[in-house]
């Protein structure tokens, strides 16, 4: 199994190529299916869950070839609707092909997603969602089992939570569904407006693109297109927080400000110059101490959740104490005992965790359990004395593209160590 061993104590510094957002990438790959002719999606990064979706697809009988950062796809050679549990239990955003294969092919066998460490991730959203639109929902043998006579139904949709994959399959089955169908208390993340201008560019009708409600007006069929995955906003922000985190200076090109100015406006908190271009974001802290700030993750345009384990790792050195609290996910503190072991001081209670920033983190070997903790170890690792040894760092393997030449091009001192 992967390990990190990374030697802390450097100041970060130099320039970062953000690669294509895994969260966008998902979902436009789900969309594709819904292509009558060819199309080719650029910007796609090199990714675990990537590579996972794309053997999904190419499993439902499309013909798709990934190479460098482009996947090229052929949606008419699609020969079957059944989304295996052996693929889906690894990468949980495979229940995105639910809505595409039900809208195109009026049918769909997927295996319900697994829970994952941090929280039970139901879906019932997204079958309620396309309930509403005319499909009959059976779940049994832990398979969601989807039909439809004929094609769905346009409706009226309702979340009852903010729900980023829900908002996703309900909006590309829309596309196809007959009539109107609003979405309401869709997501607003910039993942699903980059969903949307894709399937715009596809033949699809959509209203309120970046609002809370979308008007989808169904079409007959979607033609191919050639699109771009929108920058990481969460891979930017994770490499901002180094240099957060190491008094350092980073800039973050081919990305965009506007993707993640709540997450830039916490680092002005903090103490840090962040400099806004129109594709690349500076973050110079000036050989500071960060300063601990507070926050409550939400629903975007508010803080992502996304980014709360690396800015509780920035927090856990920075001056004064800070109260996190974590509105999306019933168990998202997985990292507060790793960096406990590291020196951290951290105080949890349910959803709440009030960090006291401490002078300095000390190296101890540390276990990564999610993707977004992973990172928040690594940041720990950076600051501290010492040599740290990450364990478990498939994790990270599903979210960061290249993350270790990405880190030493900034003066990192981390390397791949296999056990
Ligand atoms: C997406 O997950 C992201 N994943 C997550 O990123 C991200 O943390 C999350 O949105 C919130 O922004 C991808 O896009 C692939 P939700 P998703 O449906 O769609 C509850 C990362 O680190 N809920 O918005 O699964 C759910 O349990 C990952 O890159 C229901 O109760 O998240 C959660 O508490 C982690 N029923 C809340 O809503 C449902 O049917 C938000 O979940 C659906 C969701």
């Amino acid at each position: 199994m992967d390990k990190f061993l990374i030697q802390g104590g450097n100041k970060l510094e130099g320039e970062v190529r953000i690669s294509g957002a895994k969260n966008a990438a998902l979902p436009l790959l789900a969309a594709m299916i819904l292509a009558e002719t060819p199309m080719t999606l650029r910007n796609v990064p090199n990714l675990k869950d990537v590579n996972t979706l794309v053997k999904l697809i190419g499993g439902l009988g499309v013909t798709i070839s990934y190479a460098g950062d482009t996947v090229i796809s052929d949606a008419s050679t699609l020969d079957n609707q059944f989304a295996p549990y052996e693929l889906v239990k690894t990468m949980r955003a495979s229940i995105l092909v639910l809505g595409p294969l039900l809208a195109r092919y009026g049918e769909a066998k997927v295996s319900l997603p697994g829970g994952c460490a941090i929280g039970s991730r139901p879906v019932d959203q997204h079958l309620k969602a396309l309930e509403a639109l005319g499909a009959q929902i059976e779940v049994e043998n832990g398979y969601v089992h989807a039909k439809v006579d004929g094609r769905l139904k346009g409706g009226e949709v309702i979340f009852d939570m903010v729900t980023v994959g829900g908002t996703e399959n309900i909006l590309i089955a829309a596309t196809l569904a007959e009539g109107v169908t609003t979405i309401r208390n869709a997501a607003r993340e910039p993942e699903i407006t980059d969903l949307a201008q894709m399937l715009i560019k596809m033949g699809a009708k959509i209203e309120g693109l970046d609002t809370d409600t979308l008007i989808v007006t169904g079409v007959e069929k979607l033609h191919g297109c050639e699109y771009a995955v929108v920058a990481d906003r969460i891979e930017t922000g994770s490499y901002l927080a180094a240099a957060a985190m190491t008094g350092g200076r980073v800039k973050t090109t081919h990305t965009d400000p506007a993707l993640l100015e709540c997450v830039l406006e916490k680092f002005e908190e903090m103490g840090a110059e962040v400099t806004r271009g129109d594709d690349w974001i500076e973050l110079d802290m000036m050989g500071k101490r960060p300063k601990a700030v507070s926050f409550r993750t939400l629903p975007h345009p508010d803080f992502p959740t996304d980014m709360q384990a690396q800015l509780m790792a920035v927090n856990a050195i920075g001056r004064g104490f800070a109260t996190i609290s974590e509105t999306i996910f019933e168990n998202r503190f997985m990292h507060v005992p790793e960096l406990s072991r590291m020196g951290a001081n951290i105080q949890v209670e349910g959803n709440d965790a009030v960090v006291t920033g401490v002078d300095k983190l000390s190296a101890a070997p540390v276990m990564a359990t999610d993707l977004r903790a992973s990172f928040s170890l690594v940041l720990a690792a950076l600051a501290a004395e010492g040599e740290t040894l990450v364990d478990r760092i498939y994790h990270i393997d599903r979210g960061y593209e290249d993350i270790e030449a990405k880190l030493q091009s900034i003066g990192a001192q981390i390397k791949r160590v296999s056990e």
